[in-house]
């Protein structure tokens, strides 16, 4: 096999597909913002933490500072072209939800709402947050899960059925839709 160098700004896109969510979040006078992000990870299972990396300059990370709360959706294929809208850079204070048509539902644990068509949603508080090159690390400790009953099968994620959406880069995406299990 021949091998080159790819540049280095784009080291993450081999890093790829990434699992895409659309986060949630409420400005200090309450306003609703989404937009998508797949710098995301989980950090611990017990207590449970979830970890995205933010622009700075974005309205969800100014809102994560003053506001230290979150709602993790997990998007599916159908709606990407949704996912997309929320991406946008509106100006600040218009809510990203309505602009892509999308339906907001009122969270138990923190004010940003949750997004009805998402397979699964996360309400987070955030734990911590740390300074890392052009994007901060917001840490979030996850309060209350909720997850479409059909989206989940024998505890794992019912890809074949729901389809979640992954980042390869720009406008491209792969649709998590079947399984390899590893042989016996
Ligand atoms: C699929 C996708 C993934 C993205 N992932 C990230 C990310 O991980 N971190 C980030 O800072 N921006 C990411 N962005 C860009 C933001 O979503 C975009 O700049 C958005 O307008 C920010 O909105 P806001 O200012 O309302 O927070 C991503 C965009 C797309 C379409």
């Amino acid at each position: 096999m021949e091998f080159t160098d790819l540049d280095l700004g784009n080291f993450y896109r081999v890093l790829a597909p990434r699992p895409t969510i659309i986060v949630t979040t409420v400005s200090p006078d309450g306003k609703v913002n989404a937009a998508p992000f797949s710098f995301t990870m989980p950090v611990s299972s017990k207590p449970p933490l979830i970890a995205l990396a933010s622009v700075p300059s974005h309205h969800t990370y100014q809102n994560l500072e003053q506001t230290r709360e979150m709602v993790i959706n997990i998007p599916s294929e159908d709606i990407l072209q949704e996912l997309w809208i929320t991406s946008e850079k509106f100006p600040q204070g218009v809510n990203e939800i309505e602009k892509a048509g999308l339906t907001q539902m009122p969270s138990k644990k923190v004010k940003p709402p949750w997004i009805n068509e998402s397979l699964a949603y996360m309400e987070c508080q955030v734990e911590r947050i740390l300074e890392c090159g052009d994007h901060n690390l917001v840490i979030g400790e996850v309060l209350k899960v909720g997850v479409r009953k059909d989206a989940v099968k024998d505890g794992l994620l019912n890809v074949e059925l729901v389809k979640p959406l992954l980042h390869l880069g720009g406008k491209d995406f792969v649709v998590g839709d079947h399984r390899k299990t590893v042989d016996e």
